[in-house]
């Protein structure tokens, strides 16, 4: 953590005036925010364009603010009248440092920002690793790690809204760090749109990252006497290598970030009608399987897509947000009745950005949709865009979801996502206004019904992002939900989000796999779904009486281990990137529990043999494990746990509490 005065002589160094040098000169260029300094031919963070075709704009320093937790620099382009206002945000616990820009136009002209990116953040030279993470649908938090050289690597994604279907707007950089050791400097940016992340390496060997908005098709004009803020990026640093990085960012989830009243109670078990019934829901078929999922121990009964009008394929009933008098005569109301009558909570999906051609609101608003008007109409999934852009669509979408959670009294919704952008007329502001509005919609469903637990989906992980983290209380991490696969993204996903976020239609999923038709056995899938938010996607009318108690006595299992693994670090103890075996410890934060789960599939002979050294413990404290054995924190962490999986989808838990802890619940529930 920063000392009060630690960042003077930063300041200092911002007052000095710009040297010219020769061609023999190679000095890094530090540049606090990068601009168009002469002979910095690095990244710029910002670009303008002005109304008499020049362009290029010089910054000095003009003074700054500061309080305990806010920095504000001031720098000023005489010539130009334009500002830039650096922010720095300190978020002390963690230990996490925000940057953002404001651009003021003191002009009487406007003027053109054809880049506006968020910071420029300089490393001195070294053997500097990148690790980022992308992946495609069905894929997502695919873990990479390369060396850079003298070059610039960018990350980006310009799909309109799904970063994690490319890359992650995230990156860590490290010269030699493992998971416990070693520097770390990571950056995030808190953004659910089109981004753009610059990793250039200089001749020097420093390397200069900048990141913020992506400038492909986007341009901002600021008008005379007006400003833009970017987006914010977060920027963290440890000693201790990239599990402690995921311990920071966890923290800053837990206590500051995702939406606090609900954040730090235990999400519901979920019942999730997709996986098992897609787009043939009905007022019959859901009664009966809310009664089926009370039993089996679920608490929440989500009806997915396939609810509205003539939504029987993927073609009709996007845009008309009313339930199908054919397969609902009554509407939804007698089935949330129904589940709040027997003590179920009760969710229902949407997807408001959203419209098929075939709808009302096609018919009535043609106009409200994203297209080029020289070009035919493109869908994906059959579906177009609206323009939320638009002031006058995202008050609609407003409307339309008041109305809903007010009328069926609902206790989740689910916002779905499910195509990637392609056409944007004329205005080349859409792609960042669009996001700016979506972050309204969310931030008015959050004011006017706090109490609703939120799920970002965008065709499973396509919105996980750092942005969405304030307004969404669980994130679809894929539509992924074969065991096997889960066990890689899950891992992706936890680097960088709560375990607790990680939702998802049917955390314990049907087998065979619909993705990719394996078959598992339910034990795995269940310990699989213990990992993240509980969710139950198996059709359980066609399930027999064994399957039936086998997923309940997995729901009490869970219900009894979520206090604890909803409130716990993950640590990679054996990663499933480096073969066909993973170890995860679910460490509670005030390390009183710790929970090992252990993975294995398509194992050779003994290949499952393992002795695993837990981490993070008291080598001082006593834990009691399941069979009433008594471990030193000590043993544990440097004797380890014998591991045994054999063959496929074999899969194991072990939890051990520290004995004081242990003690003090007796003391609370004894006599
Ligand atoms: C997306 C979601 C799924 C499901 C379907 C419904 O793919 O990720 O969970 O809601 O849409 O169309």
């Amino acid at each position: 953590m920063l000392g009060k005065f630690d960042l003077d002589p930063e300041l200092d160094r911002l007052r000095e005036p710009f040297v010219s040098r020769g061609v023999n000169d190679e000095l890094p260029w530090f540049q606090e925010y990068a601009v168009q300094e002469p002979f910095d031919y690095l990244q710029p963070a910002l670009f303008c364009t002005f109304t008499d075709g020049t362009r290029g704009i010089r910054l000095c320093y003009q003074g700054h603010t500061k309080t305990d937790t806010q920095l504000d620099v001031t720098l000023t382009e005489p010539s130009r009248s334009i500002s830039v206002i650096l922010h720095y945000r300190i978020c002390n616990t963690p230990g996490l440092l925000f940057r953002s820009v404001t651009v003021i136009n003191n002009s009487c002209m406007p003027v053109q920002l054809e880049r506006f990116l968020s910071a420029t953040l300089s490393l001195p030279a070294g053997a500097w690793n990148a690790t980022y993470f992308t992946g495609h649908w069905g894929a997502e938090y695919n873990k990479n790690r390369t060396i850079l050289t003298q070059t610039c690597l960018t990350l980006s994604n310009t799909r309109g809204t799904c970063a994690s279907h490319q890359a992650v707007p995230f990156v860590a950089l490290d010269t030699n760090a493992d998971e416990e050791h070693g520097d770390v400097v990571f950056a995030g940016l808190a953004w659910s749109g089109d981004f753009r992340m610059d990793l250039e390496k200089s001749a020097t060997g420093s390397v200069r990252l900048s990141a913020g908005l992506s400038d492909f098709d986007t341009v901002l004009t600021l008008e005379p006497n007006c400003s833009e803020t970017s987006p914010e990026l977060l920027i963290g640093y440890t000693p201790n290598g990239f599990g402690d990085m995921s311990r920071i960012l966890y923290d800053w989830e837990f206590d500051i970030v995702c939406p606090q009243s609900k954040i730090t109670q235990a999400f519901p078990v979920i019942y999730n009608s997709w996986y098992p019934f897609e787009f043939s829901v009905t007022q019959e078929n859901c009664m009966e399987m809310l009664q089926r999922a009370k039993e089996v121990g679920a608490e929440l009964f989500v009806i997915d897509d396939g609810w509205m009008i003539d939504r029987t394929c993927d073609s009709n009933g996007l845009g008309d947000w009313f339930a199908d008098p054919t397969r609902f005569p009554e509407g939804l109301k007698p089935i949330a009745d129904a589940c709040h009558e027997i003590g179920l909570l009760f969710g229902l999906w949407v997807e408001p950005e959203m419209l098929n051609s075939n709808s009302d609101l096609y018919r009535q608003h043609p106009d409200w949709v994203l297209r080029d008007p020289h070009q035919p109409e493109d869908t994906m999934r059959n579906q177009l865009v609206l323009d939320l852009s638009r002031e006058d669509v995202t008050q609609w979408c407003i409307d339309t979801l008041d109305r809903l959670l007010g009328e069926y009294e609902l206790d989740y919704l689910k916002w779905d996502m499910n195509r990637y952008m392609s056409s944007f007329g004329t205005n080349r502001e859409i792609r960042f206004r669009y996001i700016q509005n979506l972050y309204k919609i969310w931030q008015f469903m959050n004011e006017r019904y706090p109490n609703v637990l939120y799920e970002n989906c965008a065709s499973g992980g396509g919105r996980a992002d750092f942005g969405m983290l304030p307004y969404a209380d669980r994130i679809n991490r894929s539509d992924n939900a074969d065991p096997v696969d889960v066990i890689r993204i899950h891992e992706g996903f936890t680097t960088l989000f709560l375990p607790k976020l990680a939702g998802g239609a049917g955390n314990i999923s049907p087998s065979p796999s619909n993705i990719n038709g394996r078959s598992t056995p339910f034990l795995f899938r269940a310990i699989i779904g213990m990992t993240g938010s509980m969710s139950i996607g198996i059709d359980l009318t066609t399930c027999n009486d064994n399957t039936l108690h086998e997923i309940r006595r997995a729901t009490e299992i869970f219900k009894t281990l979520r206090g604890d693994l909803q409130n716990s670090y993950v640590l990679r103890l054996k990663s499933a990137t480096e073969g066909n075996v993973s170890v995860l410890e679910y460490l509670r934060r005030d390390g009183g529990v710790v929970i090992i789960f252990a993975f294995g599939h398509g194992l050779r002979y003994a290949e499952g043999n393992l002795i695993i050294c837990l981490r993070g413990l008291d080598e001082h404290a006593t834990y009691r494990d399941e069979n009433s054995q008594l471990h030193s924190g000590a043993a544990l962490m440097r004797r380890g746990i014998r591991i045994t999986l054999k063959g496929d989808y074999a899969a194991q838990y072990f939890i051990f509490r520290r004995e004081t802890d242990i003690i003090q619940n007796r003391k609370k529930v004894g006599p």
